[in-house]
Parts: structure tokens; sequence; C-alpha cells
């Protein structure tokens, strides 16, 4: 018997090469004696649970009579046998409540019923000790990544009926009716359920069927439609993810001085922006961008590897995804000095009024849009007034040219929530056209941008980068900045510099 024949387990193809596991008989038999039978604890229904539930009952409501499948998706390859560190399709994770702690591969199935649709969770349980997987598979096997929960346990904490991974492709042939799958969270999940389909369809039609993917479409518009709008969970660990976020930026100020003058002081700053996000948190929710001096104009720069001088701003757009997976997203730009320059503050100012302008327009009824369009009038007005663009304010705000946007070509902002450009299969007609609603979480994120290359604009300006990001609640009166503790005006970055 050699490596990839141990009693069915296949060692992975990506370690056979170099696999030392013993593969005797007798050292099988050992192996599987002596262990505690795996602990089958009761777990307690977590709070999420219960919003998990409701959200699953709306999804219901949308797809009557069909059966929905939402796979959280496998691990990404980082090479051979390495992977990323995991973590599930957003979509899966708002529909289960089930967060950092996902096993990977699993599969939430609506199952149609009478009325309504029964949840099944399928998912690769914590194994016994009577097969080599346990210790003869290192992607999978607990002695290699760590004990999984039962299927009781999982059950439990999260409210759903829960079956084995193993018992996912049976019960797939058992569906006959419409299925809708979310298509881009497992590949090979989609794979087996286009399978089905087709053979459903093949039988009903007596023609080779077509996959319906206008329905998986829809699925997955609805699952971003159904998160424009978050419940009270969602709002209480958006808050948390800001108040890590704002830690991770205390630390980043209270050390910056020991990152300047370093060849890769960016670098320095990611680290302790990271050490943070690690220990409060599943991690960072996007790359952090850390973009010193000119660097701040590239609008994701996250190369992160150049030096921080005094003199220059300090662009860190940053932010910590807590263990339920909803993340903040915020940016301060700061002077690694202390303080302002006076073309410094004049930009910075600039933005900050059109931040302003950006929350005064947030209200219930207005457009989403609105925010943007109000946060444009002031960035034209300031360029104008500088005399950097060649017409004025309102005829490059109203004019095809739009000259203004050559400094800001970014949006204004974008939902938040699970994912850090939340919601982004929702339509525009609900999304940028759409209206505000209490509950909605976004970012109101306005900069400036004077590339050190850009001759249009007089010396002065050049190599300036200015962002202010906010996270905002939208609320029945108006909008709650779940960043306020921020510092956020001229002054207060450079009080907060000044403490650090
Ligand atoms: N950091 C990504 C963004 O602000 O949208
Ligand atoms: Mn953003
Ligand atoms: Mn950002």
């Amino acid at each position: 018997m050699n490596d990839d024949q141990i009693a069915g387990e296949p060692i992975p193809v990506t370690s056979r090469n170099r696999s030392t596991t013993p593969t005797s008989d007798s050292f099988r038999s050992y192996i599987r004696q002596g262990w505690a039978e795996v602990s089958v604890e009761r777990g307690l229904l977590r709070d999420a649970a219960v919003f998990a539930q409701s959200r699953r009952a709306r999804l219901s409501a949308a797809f009557e009579g069909k059966t929905v499948i939402i796979p959280a998706g496998l691990q990404a390859v980082r090479a051979n046998d390495q992977y990323y560190t995991y973590r599930p399709h957003s979509g899966f994770a708002h529909l289960t409540a089930w967060g950092s702690d996902t096993v990977a591969g699993s599969i939430l199935v609506l199952e149609p019923i009478v009325h309504g649709h029964r949840a099944i969770l399928f998912f690769r349980p914590s194994s016994g000790h009577d097969s080599d997987e346990f210790y003869a598979n290192n992607e999978v096997g607990e002695l290699w990544t760590g004990r999984r929960p039962t299927l009781q346990q999982v059950a439990d904490e999260l409210g759903i009926d829960t079956q084995s991974l193993d018992e996912f492709e049976q019960a797939l042939e058992m569906w006959d009716g419409e299925m809708v799958v979310l298509r881009d969270a497992d590949l090979p999940v989609t794979s087996l359920v286009d399978r089905r389909r087709r053979s459903v369809s093949t039988r009903r039609d007596g023609e080779l069927g077509m996959i319906p993917t206008d329905d998986d479409e829809h699925l997955a518009q609805v699952l971003s439609e159904m998160r424009l709008v978050k419940d009270a969970f969602e709002i209480a660990e958006l808050r948390r993810a800001v108040a890590a976020t704002q830690r991770g930026f205390d630390d980043v100020i209270s050390q910056l001085r020991d990152c300047v003058g370093h060849d890769r002081g960016e670098r320095l700053v990611e680290g302790v922006f990271y050490r943070r996000a690690r220990v409060e948190g599943h991690g960072v929710g996007y790359e952090t961008i850390v973009a010193a001096g000119p660097h701040a104009c590239t609008l994701h720069w996250t190369r992160n590897d150049g030096p921080i001088r005094q003199g220059d701003l300090l662009l860190l757009d940053a932010g910590v995804e807590v263990d339920s997976l909803y993340t903040a997203d915020i940016t301060r730009t700061v002077p690694i000095s202390g303080t302002f320059t006076d073309i410094q503050r004049e930009v910075y100012d600039a933005v900050l009024e059109a931040a302003d302008a950006a929350r005064e327009a947030a209200k219930p009824g207005a457009r989403f849009r609105d925010m943007h369009d109000a946060a444009m009038r002031v960035i034209a007005h300031h360029v104008s007034e500088w005399g950097l663009i060649p017409v004025s304010a309102e005829d490059a705000l109203h004019g095809e040219a739009q000259h203004h946007r050559r400094f800001m070509i970014h949006g204004t902002g974008h939902h938040l929530g699970l994912d850090v450009h939340d919601c982004s299969r929702a339509r525009q007609q609900v999304y940028l056209d759409g209206f505000l609603e209490p509950g909605m979480v976004f970012t109101i994120e306005p900069g400036l941008y004077f590339h050190e290359d850009d001759l249009s604009v007089p010396e002065r300006f050049r190599g300036i980068g200015v962002r202010i990001e906010d996270d905002v609640l939208l609320t029945e009166h108006g909008c709650e900045l779940l960043s306020a503790d921020f510092p956020r005006t001229a002054r207060e970055i450079e009080r907060w510099m000044e403490r650090a």
C-alpha cells in the first residue's frame, strides 16, 4: 500500500511526494486507538441565530417552492496545500450567522416544504477515529487543522437542522423541483447543482435542459438587496468593528514616531494596525492602505512599501473585521510632523467641508446619489476657486467634461456591512438611485488628490492627497456618525498627534 491508498482516505496530491505518514497496518490500528470519545456537548443558541432565522424567512418568501442552495465556499488555495485564511461567502454568513468559525465547504439549503422552506446546513462535522482522515489528511484532518464542531453543536448554536456534508450529493438527487444556487461561492457545488438541474429538466422535457442561470442571478441580487437595511444585530456588530478600528488607529498614532525614517515605514504602520485587527477580530476587512506623501494619490495604494517622512501627510484607510465578519472602513489623513502646513490644511478643510455636505444630504427619503452630488458641489467650488480648472464650478458640475473629477475620481461612499463594498449585486435603482432608509449603513469618503506629476496644478498642490472616510448609520432623523469618536477636524487631528 502506498501513501495515497491509506484506507481510501487519499493524502492530498500536493503533499504525497514528501509524506512521511506511516502506512503500515500496525501503525493504522495503533493510532486509531486510545482516544476519548468526541464529546457531544450541547451548544447554546447564539444571539445572532434569531436574526438569521428571520433573514431566511425573507429569502424563503422570495423563492417559494424552489430549492435554494447557498454554499459557504472552499478555502482559497495559496499554493499547493497552503491556504489563505478562511472566510465564508457573506451571503452564507448573513443567512446562518456563522462567522469566522464557519467550517469551510459548508452548504446551506432551503428545502421547500408545504409552507415555506426547511433550512438544512450541510457541513463536515468532527470526525471520529475510525478512518484515517484525522491523522493522514493534512487538508481537513483534525490532527492537522483542529477540532470541528459536531452536528449537534452547530444545530444548537445556529438553530438550523444539520447533516453531514457527505450526504449532500445524495440529498441533491432527491430534489426534483426548481433549484437556485449562489453560483460564485463554490464552483464544484455549482457544477453538481447544474448537473442535477440538467438531468431533472431533460427528464421532464425530453431534450437537453438549459441551466436557468437567470434565476441564480436573481438570487445573488436578492441576497445583496436584503442587506441594504441592517438589523439590530448587524448595527451592533458594525459599532464593534468601528470601535476596534478606532483602537487600531490609536495604536498607529501612538507608534507613528517609531515608523518615521524607516525605509518601509508604511509597512510598519500596516503591521501595527494588523496586530489590532487580528487580536480583536478576524482580521482586516480589506487590504489596508497606508499611503505616505504622494502615495496617497494612488487610490488603492496597498503596496505600503514606502518611507514615512516628516512634512508629508499620511493617509490610513483601514478597517477591523470582527468575528461575525462585519467590517468598518475608516480613513484619516494626518500630518506626520504633527501640524498641517497651510496648503495641507487648506486641502484638508475642503475635503472636510465636502464630507459635511454629504452628511447633511444623508436623510431618509433622499437618494443615495444626493450625498455624492453634495460633496461634488463643494469639491468643484474649491478647485475652481483655487484656479485648478479651466471653467467655473457650475460649468464643471453641469458640463460633460466634469473637470473637478480629475481630482476625485472615486465615488463619495458605499454601503458597508459584511463586505466592505456591501450589497454589490444590488440593482442601481435601489443602490445609487435608491432612497435612503433608516438602518442603512454606508461610508462618506470624499477626497482630493493632486498627483506629483500633474502639471495642471500649481506646484504647491502636487503630491498632496487627502481622504476623510466616516461610517454612517441612517436613522429616522438623519444620520449618526458611527465613527464620531475619531478626531475629524484639522485641529482635532493635530491634538490627537500631540497626545501621542
Ligand atoms: N478602503 C476601500 C474603500 O474605502 O472603499
Ligand atoms: Mn470606503
Ligand atoms: Mn476605505
